[in-house]
C-alpha cells in the first residue's frame, strides 16, 4: 500500500515546546510549571504534550476532567496531576484510584472527599481553591482560611496548594491587582505551594507568580502580550495542499453565496481544507494563508473542505504545493493569534477547533 499525502495535516514540534518550558522557567524565575493538557491539550495532543512536559522537568500537569486524568495516568504519567474543574460526587472514588489532586471550592466538598479517603482507607491529595473575581469555582474570600485549616487538619484530605484564578490579566491590569491583593491576603500554611498566574498573569503581574505557574496559551507558543512573542515558539503549523490552480477571467464569482467577485482576471488556487478541519467560516474574505513563502488571501467563503486563495503574488505556484495555515514559511509567519483577531475569536479556540481530519504528526 503506498503513502497517500496528507490533504491537512498538524505538525507540532517538540523542540518548541522544550524551548517554551525553558523560555518561561527563566521568566518565571523560581516557580514550578504547570503545563495545562486540558482539552487535547489545547488541542496539540494530549498524551504526547504530557510525555513531553514530563520529560522537560515539569513537575505539575493541570487537566479539567477525570476522563483527561484517567486516560494520563492510562499513557503512564506519574506527575502529580491537578483537577483543575469541580468535581461530581460519583466521580471521587475515580479521582482517588487514579491519585488525582482535587479542587476544593467548599466545605461540603471537602467533607465528601474526607469521607471518600477514610473509607478507602488513604489520604486524597487537594488544593484549596479561592475565588478572587473570576467568579467561577472556588471558595469566597473571607470563607477561605476556614476551608484551608479544615483541609489541612483533616487527616483524610493531604492539602498540597492554595490556588485562585485571573480572570482580566490579559486586559485589566488593575482589576488583575486586586486579585492579587485578595489572594495574598488569605494565610496559607507554610510551606503549601501557593499560585494564580495563567499565561496572561505571568506577564501582566509578573510578581505574583508565586511558587507554581499555570501557563496553557505561553506554554504552546503564544504569548498573551504580543511585545514578548519573541520569547516563544509556536509549537504547531497547520497545513493543506493546493489541489487545483486556475486562472480565471474578470467578474468571476467564487464559492458559496458569491460573496467575491473577481476585478481583474485572478489566478487562485482551490487549497484542501475547510471548516470539516477546523478552518473558521469566519475566514471567509478575511483570513490569510502562507503559499511559496508569501501571504495569499482567502476569497470567498470557507467551505466544508475547500478554500480559494489568491495567487496574485505567487502566479508559478502548483498543484501539490504545500500551504500554511499557521505557522511558519520562508519569512512569513502566522500565529494562532493573528487567525483568531480575524477570525473574531480567541487562539485558545482556532486550536480547540482543529478537527480530527487534521492528522497531527509529532515531530
Ligand atoms: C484554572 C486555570 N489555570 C490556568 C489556565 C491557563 O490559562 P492560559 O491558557 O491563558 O495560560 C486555565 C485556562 O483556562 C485555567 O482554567
Amino acid at each position: 500500500v503506498s503513502a497517500l499525502p496528507e490533504r491537512s495535516w498538524a505538525e507540532i514540534d517538540s523542540a518548541a515546546i522544550r524551548h517554551n518550558v525553558r523560555a518561561l522557567k527563566a521568566w518565571a524565575g523560581s516557580s514550578e510549571i504547570m503545563p495545562l493538557v486540558k482539552a487535547d491539550a489545547y488541542g496539540h495532543g494530549m498524551l504526547p504534550l504530557a510525555h513531553w512536559f514530563e520529560d522537560s522537568g515539569c513537575h505539575w500537569i493541570g487537566c479539567a476532567s477525570v476522563h483527561e486524568g484517567r486516560a494520563l495516568r492510562d499513557a503512564g504519567i506519574r506527575t502529580p496531576i491537578l483537577l483543575l474543574s469541580g468535581f461530581l460526587p460519583q466521580e471521587l472514588d475515580e479521582i482517588h484510584r487514579l491519585g488525582l489532586t482535587l479542587t476544593l471550592s467548599s466545605p461540603e466538598e471537602a467533607r465528601q472527599a474526607a469521607a471518600t479517603a477514610k473509607r478507602r482507607r488513604r489520604p486524597l491529595d487537594v488544593q484549596v481553591k479561592i475565588d478572587t473575581g473570576m467568579g467561577r469555582l472556588g471558595v469566597a474570600v473571607p470563607d477561605a482560611p476556614a476551608l484551608i485549616r479544615a483541609s489541612w487538619n483533616s487527616p483524610h484530605l493531604t492539602l498540597t496548594g492554595v490556588y485562585s484564578h485571573y480572570a482580566c490579566a490579559d486586559s485589566d491590569r488593575a482589576f488583575t491587582r486586586r486579585q492579587w491583593k485578595a489572594f495574598q491576603s488569605v494565610v496559607s500554611p507554610a510551606g503549601i505551594p501557593r499560585h494564580i498566574c495563567n499565561s496572561a498573569g505571568m506577564f501582566t503581574l509578573p510578581e505574583s507568580s508565586g511558587d507554581i505557574v499555570r501557563p496553557g496559551l505561553a506554554i504552546y507558543g503564544i504569548c498573551p502580550q504580543p511585545r514578548h512573542q519573541p520569547l516563544l515558539r509556536p509549537a504547531l503549523t497547520w497545513k493543506s495542499r493546493v489541489v487545483a490552480v486556475k486562472t480565471v477571467p474578470k467578474g468571476t464569482t467564487l464559492s458559496y453565496g458569491a460573496t467575491f467577485t473577481t476585478p481583474r482576471p485572478m489566478r487562485i488556487a482551490v487549497v484542501a481544507v475547510g471548516y470539516g478541519d477546523g478552518l473558521f467560516r469566519s475566514l471567509s474574505n478575511q483570513g490569510e494563508v502562507l503559499c511559496r513563502g508569501r501571504r495569499c488571501r482567502i476569497l470567498g467563503r470557507v467551505t466544508m473542505d475547500q478554500i480559494l486563495i489568491d495567487l496574485t503574488r505567487v502566479p508559478s505556484t502548483r498543484k501539490g504545493d504545500e500551504v500554511v495555515l499557521l505557522g511558519k514559511q520562508g519569512r512569513e509567519e502566522i500565529l494562532a493569534s493573528a487567525m483568531a483577531a480575524k477570525a473574531g475569536t480567541v487562539a485558545y479556540e482556532i486550536w480547540c477547533h482543529i478537527t480530527d481530519r487534521v492528522k497531527k504528526i509529532y515531530i
